[in-house]
């Protein structure tokens, strides 16, 4: 009996843990997604070099294509976007999609459905 009551106890632990990761975006995961994915054009800090494409830092709120000290395409500069977690995740995932003309050479986030981790890092990140 005793046993049992411990594999009963385990088992419900295991369940909620894995609905919290299922709800809650996972900003370890965006971090990678994002070393992986974005770093090599883009970095994050306060006054942060520009290597290929624009310093993010304090992205949330902003107009796009109005970061100092970096040359953006008309399509960015006309896109109209201020950036907020839906924008920012459709432009991750579908640069061209969302705004056609983008000089941002990417083809999307992948895999897609981690697009949510990502944009919970940069969050965090470009404050
Ligand atoms: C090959 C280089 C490259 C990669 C990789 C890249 N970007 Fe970009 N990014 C750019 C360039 C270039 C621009 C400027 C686009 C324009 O002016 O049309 C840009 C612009 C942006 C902007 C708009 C910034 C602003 O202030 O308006 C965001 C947001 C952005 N990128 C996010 C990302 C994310 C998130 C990733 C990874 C999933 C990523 N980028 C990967 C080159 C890159």
């Amino acid at each position: 009996m005793k046993s049992w009551a411990g594999v009963v106890v385990v088992a419900v632990t295991v369940g909620i843990a894995g609905q919290a990761a299922a709800q809650s975006p996972d900003t370890a995961r965006g971090q990678r997604l994002f070393n992986q994915q974005c770093r090599a054009c883009h970095t994050l800090e306060k006054g942060g070099a520009s290597p290929a494409g624009p310093n993010l830092h304090g992205l949330f709120g902003r107009k796009a294509g109005t970061a100092e000290g970096y040359e953006f395409s008309e399509a960015m500069i006309k896109s109209g976007i201020v950036w907020d977690e839906e924008t920012v995740a459709e432009y991750s995932r579908n640069p061209k999609g969302k705004v056609p003309g983008t000089k941002m050479v990417f083809a999307g986030v992948r895999p897609p459905a981690q697009t949510p981790d990502l944009v919970a890092y940069l969050k965090q990140a470009t404050q």
